[in-house]
């Protein structure tokens, strides 16, 4: 059987990145074949190379045996090659069916006119068939991310595609969502489809894939089958190295004066009655269901959303915070779990990201002097984080979704706040990456910092805090030490409405 799709030492640079080197890569009818690597390592690259938008130095690829050059990526669409990309792209001013048959809307009988009603039915049927529950009318723009994502994923299946790439379609999925996914990739998988699957989760490489190809460096490690490779050994071929994973120690908790109390906090539909205390040199973890109201809080504590009524004390004292800024001024910072719309400015460069928050501090210095110790800041966080860039001047959408995430995490670092909010801080991040955050904020919490982590991943969650708030429908349903806590009593905490409501 010849593969639908053969890589064959393709080669790809960008100014002063060697981003893709020689790589090998073969796709069969009917296969989940899966992408890892760590970030930057050259995946996405790779992907949009096969899907039109970039083109490749050197190499070659052949489709169905034959030798292909998509100039486009509507090349690549109409001989039935399709992505779903990492960093969304929809017009958040459109609707949902409008994001998904952009430049294919169906028209009225003279060809003059949009036929909304049937453009809306089109989206409805394969909404429908993903098991989703999205109006075609919304407007992308008001969603959640992980609806978009769904649009996104939803907006790829309207093409009949015979190659599907997708690339970390799950970072902003919650686990039925997940499921569901993996259920269409299943269905698509039976029909034929072959299905290119990158992600930085692990387990799901054992759900889904039958093949696994690792590249490192952007170049090409191995492939091998999904069965029989142990994680740990696909984990050493991605860094090349045996990471040590030991969890970073506990401080011991609830010793610090408290540096953050919220009282009776109500925010909208999803902050009702909300209180909690956050004391200095903790690690507090907010677990939940997506749409359980953890980065609303967040989000109305840092005065990102107006606040209807409640209390706010730092460090014992009441505080008015209207404003992002009016937090700032208090030491509260807040690391967005949507990068894109609230937490860079992807047009502008690595450096200026980082000390962007802070620069009241770099403003009071001379010109020369500025230009000096914000280069200095810059790379100490690029080292610090291992920040995959070719200088500190180069632009922030240049880089991997993963860098692009530790831009975020450089630059509330480099502002030095009291309380932390960090919002899903690891989404996209690889596995090793992870476990240096994970010691990073770690580490903060012992120099005195209050910390309040929001995740979706259970494990992290239950690895990182000291102690757990997890919240349902809006509200606190209870609050787990982390000697107590397990999977399954955040879960009954997380799914507990319910039952409530019926007893
Ligand atoms: N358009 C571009 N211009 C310049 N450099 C780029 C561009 N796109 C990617 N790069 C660089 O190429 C390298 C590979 O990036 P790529 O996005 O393929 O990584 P990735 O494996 O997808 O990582 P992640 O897991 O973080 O998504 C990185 O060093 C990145 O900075
Ligand atoms: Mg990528």
């Amino acid at each position: 059987m010849i593969p639908l799709i053969s890589v064959k030492r393709l080669s790809k640079r960008f100014p002063g990145v060697r981003a893709l080197h020689e790589i090998q890569f073969e796709l069969m009818a009917g296969e989940v074949h899966t992408v890892m690597g760590e970030n930057g390592a050259g995946k996405s690259t790779l992907m949009k190379i096969l899907a039109g938008v970039y083109t490749r130095d050197s190499g070659e690829i052949l489709y169905d045996g034959q030798p292909v050059d998509f100039s486009s990526p509507r090349e690549a669409q109409a001989m039935g090659v399709c992505i779903i990309h990492q960093e969304l792209q929809l017009m958040n001013h459109l609707s949902v069916a409008q994001n998904m048959f952009i430049g294919r809307e169906p028209r009225g009988r003279l060809g003059l006119f949009l036929d909304e009603d049937k453009l809306n039915a089109q989206a409805r049927e394969i909404l429908a068939r993903m098991h989703v529950n999205l109006d075609p009318r919304a407007i992308v723009g008001t969603l959640t991310v992980a609806s978009q994502q769904m649009v996104e994923i939803a907006k790829a299946l309207s093409f009949d595609s015979r190659v599907l790439i997708m690339d970390e379609p799950t970072s902003a999925l919650n686990d039925a969502e997940i499921a569901e996914l993996f259920r269409i990739i299943r269905e698509l998988k039976s029909r034929g489809v072959g299905i290119i699957y990158i992600s930085h989760k692990m387990d799901e490489l054992k759900q889904i894939s039958d093949r696994v190809t690792v590249l490192r460096d952007g170049e090409y490690v191995a492939t091998v089958t999904a069965r029989d490779t142990r994680v740990e050994a696909i984990i050493g071929m991605m860094v090349g190295r045996a990471l040590t994973d030991a969890a970073p120690s506990r401080s011991v908790a609830g010793t610090g004066e408290v540096a953050l109390e919220v009282k009776n906090l109500n925010a909208g539909p999803l902050v009702r009655d909300v209180s909690f205390a956050l004391r200095k040199g903790e690690i507090l973890g907010f677990a939940g269901l997506m749409g359980a109201g953890r980065t609303e809080v967040a989000r109305a504590v840092f005065g990102a959303d107006p606040i209807e009524s409640g209390e706010i004390l730092v460090k014992g004292v009441k505080v008015t915070i209207r404003t992002p800024s009016d937090a700032v001024a208090r030491g509260i910072g807040y690391l967005s779990e949507d990068r894109k719309r609230f937490g860079l400015a992807t047009g502008m460069d690595v450096e200026s990201n980082i000390v962007m928050s802070n620069l009241r501090k770099f403003l009071s210095l001379s010109v020369f002097l500025r230009r000096a110790q914000i280069r200095r800041t810059a790379t100490h966080f690029i080292s610090l984080l291992a920040i995959r860039t070719p200088s500190a001047t180069q632009e922030v959408r240049l880089l991997s979704g993963g860098n692009q995430q530790k831009i975020v995490i450089a630059k509330w670092l480099e502002r030095d706040c009291d309380v932390l909010f960090f919002d899903e801080p690891t989404r996209g991040i690889d596995v090793g990456a992870k476990s240096e955050i994970y010691k990073l904020l770690r580490s903060l919490a012992d120099e005195g910092k209050a910390i309040v982590m929001i995740s979706s991943e259970l494990p992290e969650i239950l690895r990182m805090s000291d102690r757990i708030v997890v919240m349902c429908e809006g509200r606190i349903t209870g609050e787990l030490s982390a000697t107590e806590a397990t999977q399954e009593s955040i879960m009954q905490l997380a799914t507990q409405r319910e039952t409530l409501k019926a007893a």
